[in-house]
């Protein structure tokens, strides 16, 4: 097989928020749902207080790199301080959401309005709607796409934060926390 070649600081995108051997990187445009963060790790994760990701909480850096690794959006990313990177997923996987983008997660080279950008984890856009194309930003669920096909809560944007809205609980425009 193929060595994955690493991925160093390509994924490190967003806002930072350090902590003790970890840093988190927060992009916000990309998220698009409150769930796995906030459920992973509720004391670290706390879309309703300011800042909205509090490092000091109780977590070690290994609790939150695996919490950070379910982000299915690649909003979150994290750097640990022992240098060691996200590895990507073999193989890769796509999974079509229903009624939402495609989740992806793999060695992904993503073409950008901003050039090619790697990446381990994403949802693409799929209704044609979004307003950060080529990934979903969240405009599925308030326009309410189908795309027909069974019911998955992963990615759907529509769970009981309001629909397409990020979890630092801001809307989908402005507000860069
Ligand atoms: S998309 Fe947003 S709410 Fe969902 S896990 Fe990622 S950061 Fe958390
Ligand atoms: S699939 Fe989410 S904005 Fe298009």
């Amino acid at each position: 097989m193929t060595p994955v070649p690493p991925l160093g600081d390509d994924l490190l995108r967003g806002k930072a928020y350090t902590g003790d051997g970890v840093t988190v990187y927060y992009d916000a445009p990309r998220c698009v749902h409150v769930a796995n963060c906030v459920r992973g790790l509720p004391e670290v994760f706390r879309p309703r207080e300011r800042p909205w990701i509090q490092l000091w909480n109780e977590a070690d850096a290994g609790q939150v790199a695996q919490v950070v690794r379910t982000c299915p959006t690649g909003a979150l990313h994290y750097a640990l301080a022992n240098g060691q990177a996200e590895a990507p997923e073999v193989p890769t996987t796509i999974t079509p959401v229903p009624d939402g983008p495609l989740a992806m997660r793999g060695d992904l080279r993503i073409q950008t309005q901003g050039g090619e950008q790697r990446e381990v984890r994403a949802a693409l856009c799929r209704c044609g709607a979004s307003g950060n194309k080529p990934f979903c930003d969240g405009t599925h669920a308030k326009i309410s796409w189908k795309s027909g096909g069974a019911t998955s809560p992963e990615v759907r944007g529509d769970d009981e934060h309001g629909e397409g809205q990020r979890a630092d609980g801001a809307g989908q425009e402005g507000d860069r926390r």
